[in-house]
């Protein structure tokens, strides 16, 4: 089975063709929806737990309201749409699943279950690989310490994959059933099929977007002080000054996950890659922040438990697979996120 891109409608089908992106009302689905219009795609089929916002529903072919746990809607996809590609973002994040760590399995997993099973029937149906397209997070870490988070510096996707919350456990459990869909899907039955399922994973550092505010991550503090900065609220961040992991910025994300979708597959020498942009600590980033905004009201009030989960991820991440294979290249790093991007977009926000 080879993979397509662009799967035309198949002879005597009466399904359209499609490429289907889950969550897609949240932060990641806001901007890849946006870039995928401008590139020209006009087959978007968008699911999100809630009613899109009407500018993104706009872009869409057809949008559904509901649970990706939900078989039966899952069904009438499969129904109704030839997926060619899938961008399966739905998940809750890492705050929020400490407080349901099941519902958070439920969602996180066995959401993704649901559609890399729901991709392999569409592969087989219509004769083609699918490919399937998952954001994985640094949270799929888990440094013990913070003297071995310093010793260890930026880390390579193999190591320290010991992950302390249950979004994290979720995730690499994730990354292991993509490759297990691609390279090893019932692989006793007498009628396999091989190569049903492309799949093609990115660990993404903490996500700034000045666009949007993310729910219920860990990583929250960044992009929270930057907004409620431009907003002229007081912040009181959650983490404390000296605590660092790494980010990137909303628009570098959606281009790395265009830049892996479209990547010939042949140069893809592996299935997760790590990603980051820049490193700063939350001191540094307050320091930014009141470089452009001189009135900003920032104070640090650690939370001592979501303290520990930040501390429980790496400072920085060896990102150099993506760069070599599928051509990863930032446009922001710190000083340009905030001076090209974030100021100014943010600025605009919140002057309308
Ligand atoms: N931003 C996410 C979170 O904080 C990490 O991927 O949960």
């Amino acid at each position: 089975m080879t993979a397509s891109h662009r799967a035309p409608r198949s002879a005597g089908s009466s399904r359209s063709s499609a490429i289907l992106i889950t969550g897609a009302g949240g932060e990641v689905g806001h901007g890849l929806i946006r870039a995928l219009w401008d590139g020209g795609a006009r087959d978007i089929v968008a699911i999100d737990i809630r009613e899109l916002d009407p500018d993104i529903r706009a872009l869409c072919s057809k949008t559904f309201v509901g649970d990706i746990c939900d078989a039966m809607l899952l069904g009438r996809l499969l129904a109704m749409y030839e997926v060619y590609e899938i961008f399966h973002l739905a998940a809750l994040l890492s705050t929020r699943s400490e407080f349901t760590p099941e519902t958070a399995h439920e969602v996180n997993v066995g959401g993704t279950i649901g559609l890399l099973r729901l991709a392999a029937e569409q592969a087989r149906s219509h004769g083609k690989s699918v490919k399937f397209i998952f954001p994985s997070s640094i949270a799929a870490y888990g440094v013990p310490d913070l003297a071995t988070k310093a010793r260890a510096g930026r880390v390579r996707e193999e190591q320290f994959v010991e992950p302390t919350t249950m979004y994290g456990c979720n995730k690499l459990y994730c990354e292991h059933l993509g490759r297990y869909y691609a390279k090893h899907y019932r692989q006793l039955a007498k009628d396999r099929v091989a190569d049903l399922i492309d799949f093609r994973c990115v660990r993404f550092p903490g996500l700034i977007s000045a666009d949007t505010l993310p729910s219920g991550g860990t990583s929250d503090y960044a992009p929270e002080m930057i907004h409620a900065a431009a907003k002229g609220e007081s912040y009181a961040c959650f983490v404390r000054a000296d605590t660092k992991i790494p980010f990137l910025t909303m628009p570098d994300a959606i281009d790395a996950l265009l830049a892996l979708a479209h990547a010939d597959k042949e140069r893809l020498s592996r299935q997760v890659y790590n990603l980051s942009a820049f490193s700063p600590t939350a001191g540094e980033i307050a320091t930014l922040v009141r470089t452009h905004f001189p009135s900003a009201q920032i104070t640090f009030r650690p939370d001592e438990q979501r303290q520990a989960i930040v501390d429980s991820w790496p400072e920085d991440v060896d990102d150099s697979a993506a760069r070599r294979d599928f051509g990863f290249v930032q446009k922001h790093d710190a000083a340009a996120a905030f001076r090209d991007y974030l100021v100014p977009a943010i600025r605009a926000r919140y002057s309308r």
